[in-house]
């Protein structure tokens, strides 16, 4: 049973809450997954009463929301909303909010817990931390939390300095920082499928495994956040986080347990063995892409450097490929290629296990290379395949490639939005899906040699065609070494 809890919303009126956030705790309070007790605070500027806003969250609700919108349920989850006019930055907002939970509390009959969501930009994380803390608003560590969204810093210097200021406010256990890679089903399985079963375990190490690729490739653009992506780039943007956070589940030791900092410990036990690319040799290890014009779905796209709000002589890039590896026993020499990109061809993120050729081949005409491989598809596409050889029917004994598939849409299971399953870990103080300081901070050491590489270089931009798979230089990269991407 979940404690009563206040949760406390800061950018209320921007975009994730309306498309994600509001309707995360919708289908959690329909499938009965809410605390008996709760409130939402929407924080935001401007003056609004609670019928205007309950009303705009109703409308973003039927547009968003996974579950249909039902009278009933429409009734009883919205009297749990309250809108707070709410100023950033001034003490007595966070006065005024200190009253107003003190008057749910009373109302529960209980200190209740405090969740602080920040569905706000980085440059106000210390602000409002700051606030929090004068105002003793997260003063019990076991019952208040703050959840973060990224970009968490922009690079590892910043990181450590947020961690600190966070630190003077919040106790390492109340921070959830989200990486909203990590909420999704089927990347959460990717324990599930390599710790529940006895015969992949053997075989996933250096002595059976060739390569490791990470494809996360998208086929929008950078929409309406031109002037954001300009300072970020796909580096900071995906690698930093998503793309290493995969690389993570795929090559961790087992933990000795489901506890969190048991799985974190894991996962950072990886980002530290991650071989540092050394600064001269940066080109050699990753490649960086700006989409130029192209043709998307039969509709001409225009280039990253004509989006608004985006220099028109960008140096930013828009897609990263890059090759890492990991300074450990299971995964001496094994090359772990990961590539992420906006306005490529289609959108498709997934991970590619491909194992070792045959010592010898009874076969003539078996591709070596290309006999076993295992994908473990993201999204769009939610599945994993096996391929391996078969005979081909007729008289004569020739192979072909064949493929098992385990498809998560043939379960006729629901499956829960990320920030459904995100939100409801947030409520019940589970910290497993969430970054722990010294992982995001590792993360940026990662990247650290590439990102400075990168801000002294000007860059030949643009470089690949809106539609494609991005620059000439991502294959390279990988067929240097007799591999494709996949
Ligand atoms: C976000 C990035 O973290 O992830 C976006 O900031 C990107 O640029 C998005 O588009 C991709 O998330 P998803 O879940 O759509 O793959």
């Amino acid at each position: 049973v979940l404690s009563a809890t206040n949760i406390v919303i800061f950018g209320a009126t921007g975009d994730l809450a309306k498309r994600k956030l509001f309707p995360a705790f919708y289908n959690l309070f329909i499938d009965g997954r809410m605390p008996e007790n709760f409130n939402i605070i929407a924080l935001g500027r401007s003056d609004h009463n609670d019928e205007y806003f309950r009303n705009y969250i109703k409308v973003n609700l039927e547009a968003f929301s996974r579950k249909n919108v039902t009278p009933e349920h429409w009734e009883a989850f919205q009297s749990h909303i309250t809108y707070f006019q709410h100023q950033l930055d001034e003490e007595n907002s966070y006065k005024n909010l200190n009253r107003k939970l003190l008057e749910f509390d009373s109302g529960f009959g209980v200190r209740g817990n405090r969740l602080f969501y920040l569905s706000i930009g980085p440059n106000f994380i210390s602000t409002i931390s700051n606030h929090i803390k004068n105002a003793s608003l997260a003063s019990e560590p076991d019952k208040d939390r703050i959840i973060i969204e990224k970009p968490f810093g922009y690079n590892k210097q910043s990181a450590i300095e947020l961690n600190q200021l966070l630190s003077e406010t919040f106790e390492e256990k109340q921070i959830y920082r989200i990486d909203h890679y990590l909420g999704k089903e089927t990347v959460q399985n990717i324990l599930a499928f390599r710790f529940g079963n006895s015969i992949f375990e053997p075989l996933w190490n250096h002595r059976h495994i060739e390569s490791v690729q990470i494809t996360v490739a998208e086929e929008v653009g950078v929409e309406t956040r031109g002037s954001f992506y300009e300072q970020t780039g796909a580096l900071r943007d995906m690698v930093q986080n998503h793309l290493l956070q995969i690389l993570c589940m795929v090559a961790m030791e087992a933990p000795a347990s489901l506890e969190s900092d048991e799985i974190r410990d894991r996962k950072v036990d990886v980002l530290k063995s991650i071989r540092r690319i050394p600064a001269d040799k940066v080109d050699h290890y990753a490649v960086r892409g700006q989409y130029g014009k192209g043709i998307i779905n039969g509709v001409e796209t225009k280039a990253y450097r004509e989006e608004d709000g985006v220099d028109p002589d960008s140096n930013t890039e828009t897609f990263v490929a890059a090759k890492f590896y990991i300074d450990n026993e299971r995964w001496q020499n094994v090359p772990f290629y990961v590539r992420t990109g906006k306005k490529m061809k289609e959108k498709q993120s997934y991970i590619s296990i491909q194992f070792k050729p045959l010592p010898h081949s009874t076969f003539s005409d078996t591709n070596p290379l290309s006999a076993n491989r295992l994908i473990i598809n993201i999204q769009p596409l939610m599945d994993i395949r096996l391929q391996f050889m078969t005979k081909k029917q007729g008289l004569s004994m020739a192979l072909r490639p064949v493929e098992m598939i385990f498809d998560y849409f043939a379960c006729k299971e629901d499956t829960p939005e990320v920030y459904e399953t995100l939100l409801q870990d947030a409520l019940e103080g589970d910290l497993t899906l969430f970054m722990r300081s010294d992982q995001v901070e590792e993360a940026w050491d990662v990247v650290t040699t590439i990102q400075e590489d990168w801000a002294n270089k000007k860059a030949i931009f643009p470089n690949y065609e809106a539609g494609s798979w991005g620059p000439k230089e991502s294959f390279d990269l990988v067929e240097r070494q007799g591999h494709n991407w996949l």
